[in-house]
């Protein structure tokens, strides 16, 4: 005899106690990764406008933001650069005096256990705001790779563990393996940010590290957002070129791209839940219009249970916080 009145699900409803026992998705912070944006400079620390509780820090407070991280059990940053100044080519990208080396090497002093991963990608740095070296108005995609293979090997040498490629270029995961390799650097692990699509929900990112496009826009190089048998195919390739782990990016619209990544691979799979989705929550959030912590709760949840592995979030060290005082409403 199966079905109702026998069968009731609600049974397994009925207090806090039982719903724990069949949770089938955690959230726990030591599947997060935490943004960090870093800037030349001592004591820095400018608020984002457009993302509130986020700062653009120097190295020394970059520092004592991670330590924060690591105490709540975060055990993974993500580190992006502000240059001193753009050129044609991002040169400071690569540079060994560039904010983001010099953060790394700080942070592989002071919390050596803590996973430094580095974004490898050239907008942050070019004054023309693309991700690429640009030949007669278009990104050049093969001349744009040693610039790239070049960028990780000096994050790798300041001491990351993961460099992570965003910039969506054909190619650029075996260059930075090879480069890698050649340099003394067959440890250093690649995350490849493998099915990004030209997303709007970048908006806010763009406002902090000053890097919207002067011209046109990234369709020619991020995904059509509606493509999900290509994010496959990004995703193969990156994987054979010698990717350790691939990114789904944006998360929320992407769930479904997220699941059948899922499905069809075994290598770790990383969601980026990105500014513009963070942005959407804090602003309604500060209206009254949503509840922030139970908001923030369901959508990193919702990311884990599409099938991610780790989260990159903005959120990570108010969901840590909140995981660490047993204040999860769940
Ligand atoms: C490119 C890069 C971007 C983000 C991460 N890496 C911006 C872009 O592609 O325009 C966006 C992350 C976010 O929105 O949180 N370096």
């Amino acid at each position: 005899m199966t079905g109702f009145p026998t069968i009731r699900l609600r049974r397994f409803r009925r207090t806090k106690a039982l719903r724990s026992l069949v949770r089938e998705t955690r959230l726990s912070p030591d599947r997060f990764v935490a943004p960090l944006f870093v800037r030349h400079g001592s004591d820095r620390h400018e608020e984002i406008s457009s993302l509130p509780g986020v700062f653009r820090l120097s190295p020394d407070l970059a520092v004592a933001e991670a330590r924060e991280l690591q105490k709540l059990g975060v055990p993974a940053v993500i580190l992006f650069g502000l240059p001193e100044r753009k050129d044609d080519v991002g040169s400071e990208a690569w540079a060994e005096s560039g904010a983001v080396q010099e953060t790394v090497r700080r942070l592989k002093d002071s919390t050596p256990d803590l996973v430094v991963m580095t974004d490898v990608c050239l907008d942050e740095y070019t004054s023309h705001g693309h991700c690429g070296v640009v030949r007669n108005g278009e990104v050049d995609n093969d001349a744009t790779l040693p610039l790239l293979a070049q960028t990780a090997v000096s994050q790798a040498r300041a001491g990351a563990d993961v460099v992570a490629p965003s910039d969506m270029m054909d190619g650029r995961v075996a260059a930075i393996r090879r480069a890698l390799d050649a340099e003394g650097f067959p440890d250093v692990a690649i995350l490849a940010y493998s099915a990004k699509s030209a997303s709007a929900f970048y908006g806010p990112f763009r406002e902090a590290v000053d890097s919207t496009p002067k011209f046109g826009d990234r369709r020619g190089y991020q995904m059509e957002p509606g493509n999900r048998r290509e994010a496959m195919r990004e995703i193969a390739f990156d994987l054979e070129e010698g990717a350790d782990a691939v990114l789904v990016k944006p998360a929320l619209a992407y769930l479904d791209v997220i699941r059948e990544a899922r499905n069809r691979f075994d290598a770790p799979i990383g969601a980026y839940n990105v500014s513009g989705e963070y942005a959407m929550v804090k602003a309604a959030a500060k209206n009254g219009w949503v509840d922030e912590k139970k908001i923030v709760t369901e959508i990193l949840t919702g990311i884990f249970r599409a099938g991610a592995d780790f989260v990159l979030t903005y959120h990570a060290k108010d969901a840590a916080g909140w995981i660490a005082e047993g204040s999860l409403p769940l």
